[in-house]
């Protein structure tokens, strides 16, 4: 499997040049257009680490898994879904266009911006300080790391260039679907997204939804298994924006990418895969990553389908 992983890599590192680190939020642009590493993390707690597996970037909508977890475990599945729907956009991640047209005026799904402010607004916690800290020990648990931390200039760059998802979360708070504050609401949102990780971090995160919710390492069920299962089919019908379905016939692993060049990908009942490559495509999906996940899957049989 090391083998495989480490050809991935290289495969992989000769298509980063045809994409693009994030700009839209300054800090992000300072990414390494050509960094490529991963991170396989399987269900018996052994690690396979190949690339550059060292390189740290923030989080950002992988965020929006562990935002969601929290979510449905504080609120339960129908008070989240009278907020969210549980459908692919077609949109691009960051649009708002549906959210007027539509009659509820809910965002699609919760991997969305517009749906992870909402599932954010959501999470339990009297304000923006409670919220994040219940979201940021989720990742802590999940991750088993306690040291990982906010990357304070991610963070100050999102809140500072935010205006999107400060247009769209005014305009849920105006129909009634967000109650909080919306500054307090963005805060936690922008924070969790400028979480700071490495590869090992995440293919752990995915390793416990893989185990159907329970860590590995200590056997401790962390996700309710009502809650997993959710999570993971919205991965594969969202995970990836509007290129979820392409991800599905060319991957088939339930996924969720983030603009800073992760994608988390589950393999149920077998392992966590974290990628990270900043180079990203048209929507937002790390582009040498996409294709280390596609190679891994046809070699190792990763498919669902
Ligand atoms: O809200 C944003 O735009 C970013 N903090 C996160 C977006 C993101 O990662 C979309 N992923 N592909």
């Amino acid at each position: 499997m090391r083998s495989i992983l480490k050809t991935a890599i290289e495969n992989g590192k000769q298509i980063t040049q045809s994409g693009t680190v994030a700009t839209y939020i300054p800090e992000l642009a300072k990414g390494d257009r050509d960094a490529l590493g991963a991170c396989i993390f399987d269900t018996n707690c052994n690690a396979i680490l190949e690339g550059d597996f060292d390189t740290k970037f923030t989080i950002q909508s992988v965020s929006k898994v562990i935002i969601l977890i929290c979510a449905l475990i504080d609120n339960g599945k129908d008070a989240v879904f009278s907020k969210i729907g549980m459908e692919p956009s077609a949109d691009a991640f960051n649009s708002m266009v549906k959210l007027e047209i539509k009659v509820t005026h809910k965002p699609s799904n919760p991997f969305i911006n517009a749906g992870a402010i909402v599932c954010t607004s959501l999470v339990a916690g009297d304000n923006g300080i409670d919220q994040f800290n219940r979201i940021h020990n989720m990742m802590k648990r999940l991750s088993n790391n306690n040291n990982i931390e906010v990357n304070n200039s991610v963070f100050k760059s999102e809140k500072l260039t935010g205006n999107t998802n400060r247009a769209m979360a005014y305009y849920l708070k105006g129909a009634n679907i967000i109650q909080k504050d919306v500054e307090d609401v963005l805060d936690t949102y922008f924070k969790c997204c400028s979480v700071e990780v490495v590869v090992q971090d995440v293919a752990r995160i995915a390793s416990v939804i893989a185990n159907n919710g329970v860590a590995p390492w200590s056997n401790e069920r962390i996700i309710p298994e009502d809650v997993n299962r959710i999570v993971k089919a919205l991965m594969m019908t969202c995970g990836l924006y509007d290129k979820s379905g392409q991800f599905c016939i060319e991957v088939g692993i339930p996924s969720k990418s983030g603009v800073g060049g992760c994608i988390m990908s589950v393999v149920p009942n077998r392992m966590g895969i974290a990628v990270v490559g900043p180079s990203l495509d048209v929507y937002g999906n790390s582009i040498g990553g996409g294709r280390v996940l596609e190679e891994l899957s046809r070699k190792l049989h990763l498919s669902m389908f």
